[in-house]
């Protein structure tokens, strides 16, 4: 690692291993036109902007935990007539506004909740202890561009990523919605999910194609749990719930505020998409973060999602590699089948958005090999980026060698339609020289030389998840 430092390096450091080396939080904010091309060229026909989100907390934290802490920062690229540029942002959230005031982090951390000082609010304001970050993910949906956190209101942002404030989705008040949302296929609405860490119920919402709230009801689950994703198809919506359960007494005795309950296992909960003739399915615990997707085939529902055979967190949280797996549910027979996908370790699974809900072959991830030599390894460390053929079982690699690289964010091409016909955009970074470039890969076949290798005017932190907004 290098030790000098570098203009976008913050002021403080931290030996959190999610906090340094290529996870370190970057300080500034740039544009930067034109840049730089250092391998293959960027398509003359590619127009949109691929954008990033990831925690990156502007003040020393008073205590991180990964994934799960730190304020929004979004990176994007715009691409025009073959040319590229840059431009990074926080998001300006209700929280970092008060601790750019008081110049130094004011929130715990969401396993060191702490009184917030009122004086340090807005007259009237809520001080809850846990800091809507608005720093998992970002999504465009009715002309709105939304930075999304963990079952919190959503913040709205410009294409410029000027902060706008907080989403109500044309109501009254902040609506909180979840880090992952689906489009429907065939209405072009938005489904959202937002669980309560003090209540078993999770409220599922439908937002109509121009961003407006247009329905919503709850699903009471045996307890309240933590609900990162969920799967929508065509006919349904799907809750997968591990038994990692919320626990405010433990917390106060000083245990953890998650707790993994095996015994309890895994409820499935499949839905009509007004929340009607729900039906609860059983299986063994296993906890997921993410889907690649869902989708109806015959009187099943097929799932592609990366299964974690058990809730951990933080930096020494090692819950057995989480894998690539199938689930086939039948809600008729309430059979439940599960099928492993890959053989090796991985998270952060993406389609072709296009074919969000509906039947995919495709799911690209990033996994680690042994061509990246230099350490350290935490969680969400990853080299190359995988095509895997659910359908044949093959797998086409891109190993980027002693770079560290993220979610792959699938790119269509213009007119393009065959799901693979597009390209592959992530981030990746060497830890050595600490430059970061965006790669894209062809999506056909991501083994092949990168279509462009565009150099980042600073480091780009590993990060959480992205999105492709075309022209
Ligand atoms: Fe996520």
């Amino acid at each position: 690692m290098t030790d000098a430092p570098r203009p976008e390096d913050p002021s403080w450091h931290s030996d959190d291993p999610h906090l340094s080396g290529v996870f370190t939080p970057v300080a500034r904010e740039v544009d930067v036109a034109d840049l730089t091309v250092v391998a293959g060229r960027i398509p003359e026909d590619l127009s949109g902007a691929y954008m990033r989100n990831g925690p990156n907390p502007l003040f020393q934290p008073l205590s991180y935990t990964y994934p799960l802490d730190g304020d929004g920062m979004i990176h994007a690229v715009y691409f025009d007539n073959g040319r590229a540029r840059y431009r990074n942002r926080f998001v300006e959230t209700r929280e970092l506004t008060v601790e750019r005031r008081a110049g130094h982090a004011v929130w715990g951390g969401l396993m060191a909740p702490r009184p917030i000082d009122p004086a340090l609010l807005e007259p009237g304001a809520a001080a809850s202890p846990f800091k809507n970050g608005a720093f998992i993910s970002v999504l465009a949906h009715g002309g709105h561009l939304l930075a999304l956190g963990e079952a919190e209101a959503a913040y709205e942002m410009t294409m410029e990523l000027e902060t706008v404030g907080e989403w109500t989705a044309g109501t009254e008040s902040p609506l909180p919605i979840g880090a992952h949302n689906r489009h429907h296929p065939t209405t072009g609405d938005l489904f959202a999910i937002a669980y309560d860490p003090g209540s078993p119920d999770v409220q599922v919402r439908r937002i109509d194609p121009s961003g407006r709230l247009a329905d919503n009801f709850a699903v009471r689950l045996p307890a309240s749990s933590m609900i990162h994703d969920f799967v929508l198809t065509e006919k349904h919506v799907v809750l997968l719930v591990g038994p990692a359960i919320f626990d405010f007494e433990a917390a106060q005795r000083g245990g953890p505020i998650l707790a993994w309950r095996p015994e309890l296992g895994t409820t499935i909960a499949v839905m009509e998409l007004d929340g009607s003739a729900p039906t609860m399915l059983e299986a063994e615990p296993f906890f997921v973060y993410h889907f690649a997707n869902g989708f109806e085939r015959g009187g099943s529902i097929v799932i592609d999602y990366v299964r974690h055979p058990e809730f951990s967190l933080g930096p020494d949280g090692d819950d057995g590699a989480p894998h690539l797996h199938r689930l086939v549910l039948d809600p008729a027979t309430h059979r439940v089948r599960d099928i492993p996908l890959a053989d090796f370790s991985t998270e952060f699974p993406r389609v072709n958005d296009r074919l969000e809900a509906r039947a995919t072959r495709f799911v690209y991830v990033p996994r680690l090999t042994g061509s990246l030599t230099r350490g350290p390894h935490p969680s969400a460390t990853f080299n190359t980026i995988v095509k895997v053929d659910t359908e044949s079982g093959t797998a086409l690699a891109h190993d980027l060698g002693e770079k560290v690289a993220g979610e792959p964010v699938f790119i269509p091409k213009p007119g393009a339609s065959a799901e693979d016909d597009g390209y592959l955009a992530v981030f990746a970074t060497d830890p050595t020289a600490m430059t970061s470039d965006l790669v894209l890969l062809d999506a056909t076949d991501p083994s092949r030389e990168p279509v462009a290798v565009i150099r980042m005017p600073q480091r780009v932190p590993q990060g959480l998840h992205g999105t492709w907004i075309g022209r």
